[in-house]
């Protein structure tokens, strides 16, 4: 019997549909597994369901002689070394779309909570301190009329921008390429990163990590943006240099900061706990009920059909195929 290593435990019940016809194993704890829980677990695999937190590099591919697919549980597959499983001819797939919208809604939860200082004002209240209302209590940013812009215009920048409408924002963006049906679609316009940097009161981070976006914005980013704009990250934590954002938070260079992802994480810059001006999530960017159920059932699918010698549908190296 083939077996099914599950590196969580997923909400709901898609897991059940391979109980049947293989062995699979999950693990048991409420924590990403150590390398060397991978290891031990992962050795007679062949399959591995595996979350953004795990590390699967080409030792833990060679530790697995069996294996045939890497399902991801994620959108993002940097923890994979994906060119090595091409080589060895392993299938590495993930679970886009799903989680689009839910990201983008996570995109404004941080805009609104930074501008308008919703966090601060409810640690206010709670604490007792609100005693009626006053002319310059807690003054934060307006929001509508102003200019979003974007890194990073996939999927997850697109229904950003789509959402900007309703605030009457007007959109600019900065992507690897130009994203034109994005464009025709929410009125959003290309601009330098120069531009995007000097023009935006919000910039929100959108991109995946690769070689351009890697360590992107650091201090003389931010020193290019205006005093009163916010920078929003639900891309990748490497994408800001954190301690560099720690400085301008500080001296004031912009107004705030929301982060739901991190440089080290799940490690997090100490300083940043004792600023104001940000807002901090644990990697809530698709924690919502429905789409980490949806997210679930895709990772299962993906594992089975490539367990039953069927192609996966979110087949993120499909040169495997072509080498068959
Ligand atoms: C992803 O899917 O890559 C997110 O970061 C986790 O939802």
């Amino acid at each position: 019997m083939k077996k099914v290593f599950i590196t969580a435990q997923l909400p709901g019940k898609s897991v059940e549909v391979l109980k049947s016809d293989f062995i699979v194993e999950v693990f048991p704890e409420d924590r990403s597994p150590t390398r060397d829980e991978i290891l031990n677990v992962a050795r007679d695999s062949h399959a591995l369901i595996t979350m953004v937190t795990d590390r699967i590099d080409s030792t833990v591919i060679d530790s697995c002689p069996n294996l045939m697919v890497i399902s991801n549980c994620g959108v993002g597959y940097e923890n994979i070394d994906v060119s090595y499983a091409t080589e060895k001819g392993i299938l590495v797939t993930n679970t886009p779309g799903v989680l689009t919208e839910t990201t983008a809604d996570l995109v404004w939860a941080l805009i609104f909570s930074v501008a308008r200082r919703i966090v601060e004002g409810d640690t206010f209240v709670r604490e007792g301190k609100f005693v009626g209302w006053r002319p310059t209590l807690l003054m934060g940013v307006n929001v509508h009329g102003k200019t979003l812009g974007i890194y990073g215009m996939g999927r997850i920048g697109t229904a950003v921008a789509r959402r900007a409408k309703g605030f009457d924002m007007q959109v600019i963006y900065n992507n690897r390429m130009r994203n034109e049906e994005a464009e025709r679609e929410t009125g959003a316009k290309y601009v330098e990163f120069s531009t995007l940097l000097e023009e935006s009161d919000f910039i929100a981070v959108t991109a995946p990590l690769n070689d351009e976006s890697g360590g992107r914005f650091g201090l003389a980013e931010f020193r290019r943006m205006k005093r009163t704009s916010v920078l929003v990250n639900v891309g990748r934590g490497q994408i800001v240099k954190e301690k560099e954002l720690v400085r301008a938070l500080k001296d004031g260079i912009i107004w705030g900061a929301g982060l739901d992802v991190y440089e080290k994480e799940p490690v997090i810059e100490e300083e940043l706990f004792e600023l104001k001006n940000v807002v901090l999530l644990p990697h809530l960017g698709s924690a919502s009920m429905e789409t980490r159920q949806k997210m679930a059932d895709i990772a299962v699918e993906n594992a089975l059909r490539v367990l039953k010698g069927q192609t996966p549908r979110n087949l993120v190296n499909p040169k495997v195929l072509r080498m068959r």
